[in-house]
């Protein structure tokens, strides 16, 4: 929680605005690095959580490479200095000047979603002479159990090729002569709880792999994408996610034959330490009784809410009221779907309080928009704050 005096210093930046706890940052990654050396495990950071420049750069200190959603993001890792060879490219529906930008850069494996996309990265990398490695994103068929805005791994997914198409066009696959299968990519889903999913993700790669090796189609790399999931609910009792659980998992269970092992973790790298801070305007109160507090930030800084239903803890971090009363969040965008949380308990709140809507780090400000043209919000860094 911030304490008293730091809340006190917010009051000099406009709202909304994201708060950056970069010594968090730090941690985290530091967590997440050292028991990744441990197994020897790569990890890509899924830059679409957040692309914030100081953000970016930290990563990058720490050895990280990045996991791309589009030609964009591929050229924002390099312009923020990333090597091409530690950056992969994932992405259903890739325009052909992003898949001819992401060649001609050269980056580690362009992660690939059908069959038609194959044959057009095989056509492009022909014409400039190339041939490029490619991880092969098969669908595994596995429930991620989370919430179902956020799933990608089941059968009936956009996302991935099923793999009884690769099975069925196995040949074909590997005559392309532009394109090297070098990986087999999977990404099941996002803010992952329940870690024994991961098990389950094990042991689909591991007959999947020994199966397509017996066909001839071997893998060099097996990146098991993203996924891992983040305290909501209490967010101080786990500000640092629990990676040593997921990586003891995949060591465990997948059979790697001495393959490496990448991982494109987004949410579980930024998500605890952003925090949306947005001031209080007004209170009023429906006919049917429910008390609003209307807040200056909305969908427009920060979506999930809206989005998937997703819920972020909230706290009124000036308030000195003893009185605690029950009420609905909302923001100022014109949808009624603009509601932060409902029916939540806070210390007597009113115009000029400033709340805290934490872990709001990933897929918060990258996710922001100017609808009703709203100003898109600033960030300020904890180490900014003296
Ligand atoms: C291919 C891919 N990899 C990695 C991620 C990052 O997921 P997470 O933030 O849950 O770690 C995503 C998220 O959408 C993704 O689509």
């Amino acid at each position: 929680m911030l304490s008293r005096q730091i809340a006190d210093k917010l009051r000099a930046f406009e709202t909304p605005f994201y708060l950056y706890d970069l010594s968090l940052l730090r941690q985290t990654l530091e967590s997440a690095v050292s028991v990744a050396n441990k197994y020897g495990y790569v990890i890509h950071y899924a830059i679409k959580a957040n692309f914030d420049p100081r953000i970016i750069a930290i990563i990058r200190e720490y050895g990280l490479g990045i996991d791309c959603a589009s030609g964009n993001e591929v050229r924002c890792a390099i312009e923020a200095g990333f090597d091409p060879s530690v950056i992969v490219y994932a992405g259903v529906g890739k325009r052909d000047k992003e898949i001819r930008y992401a060649l001609e850069q050269g980056i580690y494996a362009i992660n690939c979603e059908s069959l038609q996309e194959l044959e057009l990265i095989d056509k492009i990398a022909g014409e400039l002479g190339k041939v490029q490695p490619i991880g092969l994103r098969i669908n595994p068929d596995i429930d991620p159990k989370t919430n179902k805005c956020i799933d990608t791994g089941q059968a009936d997914s956009k996302f991935g090729i099923s793999y009884e198409e690769v099975i069925a066009n196995i040949d074909a696959i590997k005559e392309l002569q532009h394109v090297k299968v070098a990986g087999m990519h999977l990404h099941i889903g996002s803010q992952i709880r329940e870690l024994h999913v991961f098990e389950y993700l094990c042991e689909k790669v591991n007959s999947i792999v020994s199966h397509l090796s017996s066909l001839g189609l071997d893998f060099g790399f097996i990146d098991v994408g993203g996924g891992l999931g983040i305290n909501y609910d209490f967010p101080e009792n786990e500000p640092v996610p629990n990676f040593a659980s997921v990586f003891a998992i995949i060591n465990s269970h997948l059979k790697t034959g001495g393959r490496p092992v990448h991982f494109e973790f987004g949410r579980a790298i930024v998500a605890q330490c952003g925090e949306l801070i947005t001031s209080v305007l007004f209170n009023k109160t429906t006919a049917t009784g429910r008390k609003l507090v209307i807040v200056d930030g909305s969908m427009t800084e920060l979506i999930r809410p809206a989005l998937y239903g997703a819920y972020h803890n909230i706290e009124n971090i000036t308030s000195r009221a003893q009185e605690r009363e029950r009420y609905t969040i909302v923001g100022t965008a014109c949808e009624s779907t603009d509601v932060f949380d409902e029916g939540i308990t806070l210390p007597r709140t009113q115009r000029g309080d400033l709340l805290t809507i934490k872990s709001a780090g990933a897929y918060g400000m990258s996710m922001a928009s100017r609808y009703n043209l709203h100003d898109l919000p600033s960030a300020v860094y904890s180490d900014d704050i003296k």
